[in-house]
């Protein structure tokens, strides 16, 4: 092996899914995402079930990320895993791996930032790909989160926007359980709107100032519709699931461009990316193709893996930290909350 090279295991266990990703330099030699499929029962992540589950899948999934890696863990530098934000129970399962795996193994470890993650996965190395050149915008759009990021250097961002109230992907799961659809909704509201009408119907969009967003009156704005059209004909969502998903799609589209191209536009800059599990929805990666051309953007869309929560983008962020010599010790706990701003300072 390269002297030079660094190989970082990554962890993942903010949320609902467990990750494991092996990092050799910035190539992914192995991603595993265990997905707790319990939740869809319930409407959304119950956060005891989800611990459990951490608990019980993150020494298989590790263990396959080594074994799909090809390399054996005495090889390993670091272990990066997720401090926040997230569930603390689900975050406190990949925290104490991560303590004593640094322990037996006697290699550092380093707390990331989860939100700094999502913005970094576009730094992993992809075939033919170009990675953003600084300063750039993300938009990170997740189930947690919605963010305009002024990225300033790979540990140096900004937020200069975010929701006050529910965050995209939350916007598309709580509008899609009103459609009947299982936890999470938005990967169902995004296949049913490749069918449908995106102008059929027309909901309400916030009007706030600068460059933040939010989302909670939209989901109300589809409740009183559906209810007063159910009233007149109990079908109404079957009979118009499709042109419903589109327009509700379209409308999340929409209320997310108006701020993004506002702060790219008063900013002044061109380099665009988006980052986060919205990120992964197609009208969305389409939107910012076609407004991307418009505005004179270079856009930046993330491998479909990279969208969602993942340990690669743990992994990467892992290793511009381990550059810098930024560990962590055995006191490190876990925190829900966790600005991304101020941690390369
Ligand atoms: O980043 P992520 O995996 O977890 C958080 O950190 O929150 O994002 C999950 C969110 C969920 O709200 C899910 O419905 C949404 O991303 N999502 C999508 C799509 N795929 C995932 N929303 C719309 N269209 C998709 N294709
Ligand atoms: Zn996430």
């Amino acid at each position: 092996m390269n002297q030079k090279d660094i190989i970082i295991l990554g962890i993942e266990s903010s949320c609902d899914d467990t990750s494991a990703a092996v990092l050799k330099n910035s190539t992914i030699l192995s991603n595993l995402i265990a997905r707790q499929e319990i939740h869809e029962n319930y409407g959304g992540v119950v956060p005891e079930l989800a611990s459990r589950a951490h608990q019980q899948n993150i020494i298989p999934v590790v263990d396959e990320a080594i074994k799909k890696a090809g390399i054996s863990k005495e090889e390993i530098d670091a272990i990066a895993f997720t401090r926040g934000p997230g569930l603390m129970g689900s975050l406190v399962v990949g925290t104490s791996f991560a303590k004593a795996f640094s322990l037996a193994m006697d290699i550092p470890m380093i707390d990331v930032n989860h939100m700094i993650g999502h913005v970094l996965a576009h730094f992993i190395d992809d075939e033919g790909k170009d990675k953003p050149q600084f300063p750039f915008i993300c938009l990170t759009v997740s189930g947690g989160h919605t963010q305009i990021v002024l990225v300033e250097d790979h540990l140096k961002m900004k937020v200069i926007g975010t929701t006050i109230d529910d965050a995209a992907g939350e916007a598309f799961d709580k509008a899609a359980k009103l459609l009947g659809f299982p936890y999470p909704g938005g990967p169902l509201i995004d296949k049913h709107a490749k069918n449908g009408d995106p102008k059929r119907f027309e909901f309400s969009k916030p009007q706030i100032q600068g460059y933040d967003y939010s989302f909670s009156g939209l989901k109300t704005s589809i409740l009183y519709f559906l209810q007063k059209q159910i009233k007149e004909n109990p079908n109404f969502i079957e009979e118009n699931k499709d042109d419903l998903c589109a327009s509700i799609q379209s409308t999340i589209i929409t209320i997310l461009f108006k701020k993004l191209v506002k702060a790219t536009r008063d900013l002044n800059i061109k380099e665009v990316a988006i980052a986060g599990g919205v990120s992964a929805n197609s009208g969305l990666r389409t939107a910012l193709q076609e407004i991307g051309e418009k505005e004179g953007w270079k856009v930046f869309i993330p491998k479909f893996e990279y969208c969602t929560d993942n340990a690669a983008m743990i992994a990467i962020t892992g290793k511009y930290m381990y550059k810098k010599g930024m560990f962590a010790d055995q006191t490190c706990a876990p925190t829900a909350r966790y600005s991304m701003e101020g941690i390369g300072d």
